[in-house]
C-alpha cells in the first residue's frame, strides 16, 4: 500500500525514521512529508535513504516558475495516489491545524485534499497533552473517524514524567495495518446524492423562516461515502461548513431550489439520502420590500412547500431511498409512518429538541428503521461514525 508519513517538529521526530523502516519492511511504499519544524530535528536525507523516495518538505518549490506551479498542486496528486495518511509524531500544532482546516504548508494542505484513512500518533509535553484545547482538537479528529494512537507514559524530553511520549513504533505500525484492513471500498461505483443543512424560505429581503440544522450530519455522510469510494453529489442548504474535498456540491437556499437540484441530478444517483431539514411551509407572498415595524398586517400566511422525499418515493425507481425523521416524541412510531407514507427503503430516526438533540451537535444517536420491520439502534457516537453505520445498512440493502 502507499502511505504518506507526515513528520512534524518534535523531539520524537527521529523515531519516525524507525517507523518508516518498519513500514517499508512490511512492504509499503512510503512518501515522507516533513514540516519545517521537523527539519530542525532530523534531515530529509535520512528518510530519502530509508524509503528510496523523494521527501516532500515544502508547499512551494522555488526552483523554477514551472516547478512552483506543479508544486502548488502536488498535494492534490499526492492525496490521490496514497491509501493512508500517518502523522508521527503529531504535534499539538498539527492537531490544531487539522482540526480547524488550516492549510499553510504541504502536510496541512494535503490533509484537506485527502479522504482516505488517517492515523495520528501525537507526542508532546504532558501538560500540553492534557490542555483543554488539545483535548478538544483530539475529540474533533476522532469524530472524523481518524485513528489516534495514544501517547505513552514515561520520561519526557522536557524532564517531566507523564503521558506524551510517542507510542512505540510497533503500536503505530499495528494501527496503520488495522486502518488499512478496515479501509472500505464497498461504495465504489455508487453515486450518492445527499441533501444537507436547512432551507430558508424568504419572508422579505432581510428575513426568512428556517431551522436549526447545521449540516453536520449530512456533511458527515458525504465524508463517509467518499472515504468508502463513492461519488458524492451534495445538495446543501446554507451552512457554515467546508464541504469535503471531491464532493460535487450544489448550494441552494429554498425548498423549491433543493427540489430542482435533486431532480436535476437524480438520473445519476444510485442512492439518495434526504438528510436536509427542509421547510414544510413558506410565506405565501414574500414581500419585495422590508416589512416595516409599523405594518398593519402582523399575520404571515403560509403555504406548503413540495415534499421532496415523498415525491422521490412516488412511483417506480432504480435507486435506494433513505429518508430521515427528526422527532421530538414517538420516534419509532413517526419514523415507521414516514417509511410507509414516503415509500422509503430506510428511515434514519433521530431525536430533536432538548438535551441530546440531533441538531447542531457533533454526535448523534439514531434508529435505523427498515421495511422488513427491523429497527437497528445506533448508540450515541460522532456523526461521522453514525454515518458509517448508516452506510453499512445501505450496502446490505443494495445486495
Ligand atoms: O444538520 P445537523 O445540525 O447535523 O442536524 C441533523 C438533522 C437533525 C437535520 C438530521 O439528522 C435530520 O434529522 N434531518 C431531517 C430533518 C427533517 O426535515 O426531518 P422531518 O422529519 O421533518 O422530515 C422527514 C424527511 O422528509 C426528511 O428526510 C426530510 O429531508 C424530508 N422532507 C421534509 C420536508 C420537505 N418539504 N421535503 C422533504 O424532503
Amino acid at each position: 500500500m502507499r502511505i504518506v508519513l507526515g513528520v512534524t517538529g518534535g523531539i520524537a521526530a527521529y523515531k519516525a525514521a524507525e517507523l518508516a523502516r518498519q513500514l517499508v519492511r512490511n512492504g509499503h511504499e512510503i512518501t515522507v512529508v516533513m514540516t519545517k519544524g521537523a527539519e530542525e530535528f532530523i534531515r530529509p536525507l535520512t528518510f530519502a535513504s530509508l524509503t528510496g523516495r523523494k521527501v516532500i518538505t515544502d508547499l512551494f518549490s522555488s526552483a523554477s516558475p514551472d516547478a512552483t506551479l506543479s508544486s502548488a498542486v502536488e498535494h492534490i496528486g499526492v492525496a490521490r495516489e496514497h491509501d493512508l495518511l500517518l502523522v508521527a509524531p503529531a504535534t499539538a500544532d498539527v492537531l490544531a491545524k487539522f482540526a480547524h482546516g488550516l492549510a499553510d504548508d504541504f502536510l496541512s494542505t494535503l490533509y484537506l485534499a485527502f479522504d482516505g484513512p488517517v492515523v495520528l500518533a501525537p507526542a508532546m509535553n504532558d501538560r500540553m497533552w492534557s490542555h483543554a484545547a488539545v483535548r478538544e482538537n483530539v475529540a474533533v479528529l476522532r469524530g472524523r473517524g481518524h485513528a489516534l494512537v495514544e501517547p505513552g507514559d514515561g520520561y519526557l524530553a522536557c524532564g517531566t514524567v507523564g503521558p506524551g511520549r510517542l507510542a512505540e513504533s510497533e503500536k503505530i505500525v499495528a494501527a496503520v495495518e488495522d486502518a488499512l484492513r478496515k479501509r472500505r471500498t464497498d461504495l465504489v461505483g455508487q453515486t450518492i446524492l445527499i441533501t444537507a443543512g436547512p432551507t430558508r424560505e424568504p419572508v422579505d429581503p432581510v428575513r426568512y423562516i428556517s431551522n436549526r440544522s447545521s449540516g453536520k450530519m449530512g456533511y458527515a455522510l458525504a465524508e463517509a461515502a467518499l472515504a468508502r469510494g463513492a461519488r458524492v453529489l451534495l445538495v446543501s442548504g446554507p451552512v457554515n461548513l467546508q464541504p469535503p474535498a471531491r464532493a460535487e456540491v450544489e448550494q441552494v437556499q429554498t425548498a423549491a431550489e433543493m427540489r430542482d437540484a435533486v431532480f436535476a441530478h437524480l438520473f445519476e444517483a444510485t442512492v439518495v439520502i434526504k438528510c436536509a431539514a427542509v421547510a414544510d411551509f413558506r410565506p405565501a407572498t414574500p414581500s419585495a420590500q422590508k416589512i416595516k415595524k409599523t405594518s398593519a398586517d402582523r399575520t404571515l400566511e403560509l403555504v406548503p412547500v413540495p415534499d421532496i422525499l415523498a415525491e422521490l418515493g412516488d412511483g417506480p425507481r432504480n435507486f435506494i431511498l433513505v429518508g430521515f425523521a427528526a422527532e421530538t416524541e414517538n420516534l419509532l412510531d413517526y419514523a415507521r409512518r414516514k417509511l410507509e407514507g414516503k415509500n422509503c427503503d430506510m428511515i434514519v430516526a433521530n431525536r430533536v429538541g432538548g438535551d441530546g438533540s440531533a441538531f447542531e451537535s457533533e454526535s448523534n444517536e439514531v434508529l435505523l428503521v427498515l421495511r422488513n420491520g427491523e429497527t437497528i439502534p445506533v448508540d450515541r457516537a460522532p456523526k461521522r461514525v453514525v454515518a458509517d453505520h448508516i452506510f453499512d445498512q445501505i450496502v446490505k440493502l443494495g445486495k
